[in-house]
């Protein structure tokens, strides 16, 4: 099974073409619904994009608006990113108040203070923000008073084109940062610190970046990898995960591992070159050990496989506990587990208790299955694989979101499985 480009990795160099003088290139740039929304977003505001497969060439240069288009950013929380290049190269943006996935309140309290800090004037009317800078971004100090992946990206390409140095303290590590903070360097920008807790970024004075034929090669994803990963654990006889970096999964690797799968990890040669994960299901009828399991920030374990994992708890020995750091509300997919026979208990919005293994059941009467948000859909699947009997999960516009032609790939790799 290969491994796409990291969704959240493309979405973010997407926004940052609007900082180029020209075209800019995306190599390894996955075919999500995500990437198209973006992609129609910075058509509507007069950028030229074409999507060649797995290829996007994109030209900001000729953008005549810096209003974002009102439903298709609220159709994805990841448009907040534009907000940054926009401000940065035109000195003004308004967008509405963002949407995606439902996954408890997520607040813009981090980008907004920021651009005040970085000097500007945050407007909000009918629910649109406004925002502008009468002289370029810069020159200050953002502290993150919460580790935030977008506020981290957003703020840091908002200050590339600034005067003078903007450093942002306790920034997020995740590595789709630092894989748009290299391309920007290569292209023009200046960022100092990338994969570390402080960016410090000298901005060009208003000078567009330029592509310099330097493509962005986008990591793989680090999320897609792990789907599989755990879906391989639970129920692959013996599967390959094939262009990943294992590098950027250490936490996942290591309870999987723990609970008794056998991981095998395959370098490719080259340090940072993309590897294989070689997974393979455990004897038959000896169950996984049971665990507890934290979201955290990278490089702890991403929330984004929590759903993945509560699966594969549900068919460990015991009781494991999961305690979700990140988001309130990431558990809505415990109802439709439930309903399958697992033995799960909602403690808190936070928290939830695992009793297993149990064996996860066809539903009587033809009921469907739902997927409540990209990966909640991924899990949901994962469970109607591991599970007795046929299901049907609707909803799947969302797994398409962030998952390329998933049933036609886990069809390759022998799950009865077909969209309707
Ligand atoms: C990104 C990922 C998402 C992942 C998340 C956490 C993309 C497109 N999405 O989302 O898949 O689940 O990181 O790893 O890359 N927060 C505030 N105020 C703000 C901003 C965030 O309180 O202004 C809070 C959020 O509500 C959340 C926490 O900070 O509780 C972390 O969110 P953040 O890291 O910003 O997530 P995203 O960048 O939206």
């Amino acid at each position: 099974m290969a491994v796409n480009g990291a969704k959240n990795a493309a979405l973010k160099a997407m926004a940052a073409a609007v900082l180029f003088d020209g075209p800019v290139e995306l190599q390894n740039s996955p075919n999500t619904d995500d990437i198209i929304t973006m992609a129609e977003i910075l058509k509507r505001l007069g950028a030229n994009v074409e999507r060649h497969d797995h290829r996007l060439e994109i030209d900001a240069s000729m953008i005549k608006s810096t209003d974002m288009n009102l439903e298709l950013s609220q159709s994805m929380r990841a448009s907040i990113v534009l907000t940054g290049p926009l401000l940065s190269r035109f000195g003004e943006v308004s967008f509405p108040a963002p949407g995606g996935c439902v996954i408890g309140a997520r607040p813009i309290d981090l980008f907004l203070e920021g651009y005040k800090k970085m000097g500007a004037n945050v407007v909000l009317e009918n629910n649109i923000y406004r925002i502008t800078a009468s002289r370029s971004l810069n020159n200050t100090d953002i502290l993150f008073n919460k580790v935030s992946v977008g506020g981290t990206e957003t703020l840091m390409m908002a200050a590339v084109l600034g005067k003078g140095k903007t450093t942002l303290k306790n920034c997020a590590l995740e590595p789709e940062i630092g894989n748009v903070a290299r391309w920007l360097n290569a292209c023009g920008a200046n960022i100092k610190g990338i994969d570390t807790l402080t960016l410090e970024i000298e901005g060009t004075g208003g000078k567009l970046l330029s592509s310099r034929n330097e493509p962005f090669v986008t990591i793989p994803d680090r999320v897609e990898a792990g789907s599989f990963l755990i879906l391989g654990a639970l129920c692959a006889d013996d599967l390959s995960i094939t262009n990943c970096r294992p590098e950027h999964l250490e936490s996942t690797i290591g309870l999987l591992r723990e609970s008794g799968v056998s991981i095998e990890v395959l370098t490719a040669g080259k340090e940072k070159s993309p590897s294989i994960i070689r997974v393979r299901n455990n004897e038959p009828g000896i169950p996984f050990k049971s665990f507890n399991l934290r979201t955290h920030e990278y490089p702890g374990f991403p929330t984004d496989l929590q759903a993945q994992l509560a699966v594969f708890l549900t068919q460990a020995e015991h009781e494991s506990v999961i305690l979700e750091t990140i988001f309130e509300g990431r558990f809505k997919y415990v109802e439709d587990l439930v309903k399958m026979g697992a033995n799960i208990t909602v403690m808190n919005p936070h928290e939830i208790l695992i009793k297993g293994p149990t064996p996860l059941s066809q539903l009587p009467d033809d009921e469907e299955l739902r997927a409540h948000d990209i990966r909640a859909g991924f899990a949901i699947v994962e469970a109607a694989l591991v599970g007795r009997g046929k299901f049907t999960v609707n909803s799947i516009h969302l797994i398409d979101r962030g998952y390329e032609k998933l049933e036609e790939r886990l069809r390759a790799i022998g799950a009865d499985i077909k969209r309707v």
